[in-house]
Order: C-alpha cells, then sequence, then structure tokens
C-alpha cells in the first residue's frame, strides 16, 4: 500500500511494504518486504532499508544509510550523513556536493532506536542494539547493548 500523498521517485519496494502519508522516498532507495514507513518520514536518494523494519512518523534517513532487517527507528529520529555541516565555504561560497564527503549510519538487524535520537554520521548501530528517546549517539554501538543520553553512554542494564 501506497498511500496517495506520499512522493515515491524511482526507487524499489519490496510486496508487503506500506507507505503512509507524505512520506518521501527518493530515488535509487531500496525498500524490503513488510515494512511500515510512517507519515512523513524521509528515505534519501540510495538509502537500503531491510524487511520488516518499522520506520515511525517524521524519521530522516539520509544517504548513504544502511539498515538492517527488523530495525526499528522512532518517530522523528534521525540518521545525520555529515558531521561537520556548514552551508558555506570558508571563501562564503554556497558549499556543494563536492565540498563534504557524506557518511552513512549503518544499523543492524534488530536494532531499536527511541524517538527522537539523533545519530551521528558514520556510527554503527549493532545487532538488537537499543537507543533511547532523544539520545545523541556519536560512537559505535556493540551488538546487544543499550545506550543512552546525551553523549550517548552504555546503559548498565541488571
Ligand atoms: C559536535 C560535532 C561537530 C563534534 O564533532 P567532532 O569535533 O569530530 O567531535 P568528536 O566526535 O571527536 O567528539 C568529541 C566529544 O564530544 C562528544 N560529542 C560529539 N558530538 C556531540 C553532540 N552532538 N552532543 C553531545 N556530545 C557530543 C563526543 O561523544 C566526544 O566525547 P566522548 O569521547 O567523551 O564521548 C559533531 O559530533 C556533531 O554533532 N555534528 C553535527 C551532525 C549533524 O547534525 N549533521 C546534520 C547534517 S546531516
Amino acid at each position: 500500500m501506497i498511500h496517495e500523498t506520499a512522493e515515491i521517485e524511482d526507487c524499489t519496494i519490496e510486496q508487503g511494504t506500506n507507505v503512509w502519508q507524505y512520506a518521501h522516498i527518493r530515488k535509487g532507495a531500496s525498500i524490503g518486504r513488510d515494512t511500515v514507513i510512517a507519515r512523513g518520514v524521509f528515505v534519501d536518494h540510495d538509502v537500503s532499508i531491510g524487511a520488516r523494519c518499522k520506520i515511525g512518523n517524521y524519521a530522516c534517513v539520509y544517504w548513504p544509510a544502511v539498515i538492517g532487517e527488523g530495525v526499528f527507528i522512532g518517530p522523528h529520529a534521525v540518521l545525520t550523513n555529515d558531521k561537520h555541516p556548514s552551508a558555506i565555504n570558508e571563501d562564503g561560497t554556497v558549499k556543494g556536493i563536492s565540498d563534504w564527503s557524506p557518511a552513512g549510519v549503518t544499523v543492524k538487524h534488530g536494532a531499536s532506536i527511541g524517538a527522537c535520537a539523533v545519530i551521528v554520521a558514520g556510527v554503527t548501530i549493532g545487532a538488537f542494539a537499543k537507543i533511547g528517546a532523544g539520545a545523541v549517539v556519536t560512537h559505535d554501538v556493540p551488538d546487544g547493548e543499550t545506550w543512552v543520553g546525551c553523549p550517548a553512554r552504555k546503559l548498565d542494564c541488571p
């Protein structure tokens, strides 16, 4: 099901996936089977999202992110791609695509990212790791660990 208000460019969406109102999926992106792309989600060009994922309302997934299977991304979470963003170069000219190097976020299968979390460019979230709501993740998170806070740190669960 693709809602009539969703903006779908030339991309691949597998069967069983639902794309809700005002989502925008850019060219070259691929979305696996039985995934939910909620209202207002932005999936950048050439981003890969696996099967059985849930991408919450207004989450933004910027190129070149790679999302594994069964990943949850909470509402308003942002997976960034530029660690040191700026609008202009030092000489005042507008920064173009050749003036910076994108670094994608990788999220391994079964991981869960809480609402409003920000994952800084280039970070890897391990399999079945959990990221707390509102966290700012600046380091790679190993498989199965829970990280919270700003900057995010490992939560030692009993
Ligand atoms: C703030 C920022 C510029 C720092 O980059 P940096 O100078 O390379 O810093 P480092 O990665 O070496 O981090 C230095 C320390 O600051 C912490 N830190 C980095 N960014 C942080 C942030 N946004 N909030 C809180 N702490 C932060 C790191 O955890 C690290 O501390 P630690 O080693 O004790 O954990 C960068 O992390 C950032 O947030 N960039 C913005 C990304 C963004 O919003 N992009 C939007 C376009 S897609």
